[in-house]
């Protein structure tokens, strides 16, 4: 039975930093963000929005009744989530207006969330070839003011339909994993910004890729001449290329630089919105096949994911046949379209805006934020969404 990913959305947050002036507020060359770190634009989510909200933005945009009928699974992986107990999907689950006969639950493991997710809903469709599951991958990733991480930050979500026959693309049969207790990046309850050591998290993230690939090419006996192009996890645009490039010898010349433009391709949503955790590597999916124009049925796509702490997992999917009338190009381009630049300074007031955390009541002018779903506010120690779209 061909299990994979029937649809794909994703929703960033309306504003956004240019990483121009965020160099020249930190008195550091353009050149080395832009390049050096390959970031553009980092979106930046205003306090009506949560990773509840941007993972409900996001699957909005792709269901239709009859998904909303089939669907009895629904994970949300986060790293950000906004609750130590009660799960963002059971919030998403009312939000779209989803049938009470469904499993919902979040999952954590750093940005590896959204990957178990698809994995165990794999193995539910499987098992029942008529259902279809949800995974969304959703985060706010937050460094802090002036820390070297501040550059990679991000926020945003993509929705994943889980299905057997998939419209988009298939998942292979095989996978490869591995995992260490690393210490590279972390978050305690405590904070709500990251901690990390930064070169150690870049030589993991590659020594977990090396591993990962080592096995998956045991395993599949498939090599760099097999991939149309490898999908990496992207924490700043630059993270997988230089994963990339430590495999590239393996090929001939046409497969580097298949693989190398190709990767070019997959940066495009990433390099505009910064890390988004569990979301990055199927936002980096989504750029390629949303703007590479030329993929045939039948291609292969490598997919590397990583989540400090730390795992690392490889896995392929083969694309299907007219793949592209089944995206949602038009809507997520005007979604970029309409985003708003705000300024560094407006940018630090605003990342600094929290709600309450002392049981006190709020309510948020939710007229400035676009959204169609978002925080209202919070009461009685509970958020309040709203679906502006009901
Ligand atoms: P840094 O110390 O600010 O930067 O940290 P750097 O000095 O290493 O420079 C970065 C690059 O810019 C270098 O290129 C420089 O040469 C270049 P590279 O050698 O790497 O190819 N550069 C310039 N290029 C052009 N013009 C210039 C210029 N100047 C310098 N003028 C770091 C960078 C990424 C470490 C930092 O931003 C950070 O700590 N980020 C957060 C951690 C991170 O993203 N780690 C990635 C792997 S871990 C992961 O992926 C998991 C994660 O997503 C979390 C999770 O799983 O939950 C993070």
């Amino acid at each position: 039975m061909n299990i994979g990913i029937d649809k794909i959305g994703c929703y960033t947050p309306h504003l956004f930093v240019d990483m121009k002036q965020l160099a020249v507020a930190r008195d550091v060359d353009p050149g080395k963000f832009i390049t050096g770190i390959g970031q553009e634009k980092m979106a930046l989510a205003p306090i009506t929005q949560d990773t509840v909200t941007l993972a409900a933005n996001a699957a909005l945009e792709i269901l239709d009744e009859d998904d909303k009928e089939k669907i009895d699974l629904v994970i949300v992986g986060t790293e950000s989530g906004i609750d130590q107990s009660k799960s963002a999907a059971t919030y998403v689950h009312r939000l779209i207006g989803l049938k009470p006969q469904a499993r919902t639950f979040e999952i954590k493991q750093a940005c590896y969330g959204a990957t178990a997710g698809i994995q165990m809903a794999k193995g539910h469709v499987a098992l029942h070839p008529d259902r279809k599951a949800l995974v969304i991958g959703s985060d706010i990733a937050r460094y802090g003011l002036n820390t070297s991480g501040e550059v990679t930050q991000g926020a945003g979500a993509v929705a994943m339909l889980i299905s057997q026959n998939p419209r988009l693309l298939a998942f292979e049969e095989h996978n490869a994993y591995a995992t260490d207790d690393i210490m590279d990046f972390w978050r305690p309850t405590y904070s709500e910004n990251a901690f990390v050591d930064g070169k150690f998290s870049n030589e993991q993230y590659i020594s977990f890729f090396n591993k990962v690939w080592e096995q998956y090419k045991e395993k599949t006996q498939l090599g760099l001449a097999d991939y149309e192009a490898i999908c990496f996890h992207m924490p700043y645009t630059k993270m997988g290329l230089k994963a990339l490039r430590t495999i590239l010898d393996e090929g001939a010349e046409a497969d580097r630089e298949r693989l190398l433009a190709n990767y070019e391709i997959s940066k495009t949503y990433n390099k505009n919105i910064g890390n988004i955790y569990t979301a990055s590597l199927y936002l980096s999916l989504l750029s390629l096949l949303e703007n590479k124009t030329d993929l045939q049925a039948g291609a292969r796509i490598g997919m590397y994911s990583y989540g400090s702490g730390a795992i690392g997992e490889f896995f392929s999917c083969v694309l299907q046949p007219n793949y592209r009338n089944y995206l949602y190009q038009a809507h997520h381009a005007e979604m970029f379209a309409a985003r708003k630049e705000v300024s560094v300074t407006k940018y630090e007031e605003i990342f600094q805006e929290k709600l309450p955390t002392d049981g006190a009541a709020v309510s948020l002018n939710i007229d400035e934020d676009p959204a169609a779903i978002v925080v209202a506010g919070i009461k009685d120690h509970k958020r309040q969404y709203v679906n502006k779209t009901k």
